[in-house]
């Protein structure tokens, strides 16, 4: 005789309770949602032109470029463009196309770096460019028809800082200012000391699938008792309290913001304490690390857990006591995607913390890699045809919102309307 799989033990939602971010947000609509956006080509060149070449983008953040001459590159693949980041000489964060003006070569092949004399030389034939990013020495220059120096500088991107987190619109003549494109979700980057908190790992995957399924798994926690049940066991559910209700949402057009609850319950084991947030670094620190403003834990719960800040199309700031995350999905085709996870917090300073630290690391892993497990599942089944539509509850605001900021933009962008909220 068959056993019974061993399913978890739930209790049924009060009727009422998750329909709140319905009425508060009719715009959204409740009905099912279409997956063309995750399997059509054409969606994909829709978003290249219309989302990924228009919109103001995170690329980085100023720690990354700390000092002077120091550079990232980002190959932004929707745009079709690869991008040199640096710190100039003068302090200024600038951004340029990655291309040498000679014959086309791309100028920086690294990741990231350092030229502490503030010179990119081009490595096929010697071109070199400043922190400016003029041309500023030519070999044989004299054998050209006309004086190149000065002259043929590297294209310059739009490029903006707000909170030291570093965006560029790749738009040769952007339709709005960072500022304008931030909106009202900027309040939601005053409050926290993001700034003090350094740049320490980060895991990049190259998926297949479309980066809005990324995207969408990392905006509800409907899925963690289930998905991660094994990993994270009671991480935001407990008995009495079996799925977990967002204590906030706030949608703009295009970004959103909201925030969770914890499980105040949970007791971690010793090396997890680290791992789920809790970690003393806040104590250590006197404070400083703690979130400052209304902007942060803006429902102001005694049992707060985390915020999530997105920054249309791609970006998502996970907020937490002492820790913050930043998950971006960058799409390199409709069913093909690069999934990368950048994590700031203080270095640990004892041998207990460094232990706790590499286990937090290994349990992350461990979950992002359910997680991404399940992106490259739903690409497949979806592409089967079996479905054209996902149906979300309330508690997938998050996610509802996501696709309809999407067609939203890009309606704007190719037909001249879009709807809005709240206005
Ligand atoms: Fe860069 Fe020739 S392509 S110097």
């Amino acid at each position: 005789m068959a056993t019974q799989p061993d399913v978890p033990r739930l209790t049924p939602l009060p009727p009422d309770l998750g329909r709140r971010w319905f009425r508060k947000y009719p715009q959204l609509g409740r009905g099912p949602v279409s997956t063309e956006s995750v399997t059509s080509r054409q969606w994909y060149e829709w978003e290249r032109d219309y989302i990924f070449k228009k919109a103001w983008l995170n690329v980085g953040t100023a720690d990354e470029v700390a000092r002077p001459g120091d550079y990232i590159v980002r190959e932004i693949h929707a745009a079709g463009a690869s991008i040199l980041i640096l710190r100039g000489r003068d302090g200024e964060i600038r951004a340029f196309h990655n291309v040498c003006r000679h014959r086309g070569n791309k100028l920086v092949w690294d990741y990231r770096g350092s030229r502490k004399s503030g010179a990119f030389p081009c490595r096929f034939h010697g071109f070199t460019y400043d922190t400016t990013g003029q041309l500023v020495f030519v070999p044989e220059e004299g054998n050209f028809a006309e004086p190149m120096c000065g002259r043929l500088n590297l294209p310059p991107v739009a490029t903006g800082v707000f909170e030291g987190f570093i965006f560029v619109n790749l738009d040769p003549e952007p339709q709005e200012t960072l500022e304008e494109f931030l909106g009202p979700i900027a309040s939601h980057l005053r409050d926290y000391p993001f700034e003090r908190l350094p740049h320490r790992y980060h895991y990049q995957s190259y998926q297949r699938s479309n980066w809005k399924l990324g995207l969408d798994a990392q905006s509800e926690v409907y899925h963690v008792p289930y998905l991660h049940g094994q990993t994270w066991p009671k991480l935001f559910n407990r008995e009495d309290r079996p799925h977990v209700e967002m204590l906030d949402v706030t949608l703009y057009d295009r970004h959103r913001y909201g925030n969770w609850p914890g499980n105040p319950e949970y007791a971690p084991r010793d090396v997890e304490v680290y791992a789920l947030g809790t970690y003393n670094s806040i104590t250590r620190l006197g404070g400083d690390h703690q979130p400052t403003g209304p902007g942060i834990n803006s429902s102001d719960a005694p049992d707060w857990g985390f915020d999530i800040v997105h920054l249309f199309p791609n970006t998502n700031i996970l907020v937490l006591p002492g820790v913050w995350h930043t998950h971006q999905f960058w799409p390199l085709s409709e069913n093909k995607m690069l999934w990368e996870l950048k994590v700031h917090m203080l270095e640990p300073e004892t041998a207990g913390e460094r232990f706790s630290d590499e286990y937090a690391r290994i349990l992350l892993r461990d979950a992002l890699r359910e997680d991404g497990t399940t992106h490259e599942h739903t690409q497949e089944a979806l592409e089967s045809g079996a479905t054209s539509e996902i149906h979300l509850q309330d508690e997938e605001v998050f996610v509802r919102h996501g696709y309809w900021a999407v067609e939203q933009e890009i309606r704007r962008h190719r037909d001249g309307t879009r709807d809005w909220i709240g206005r």
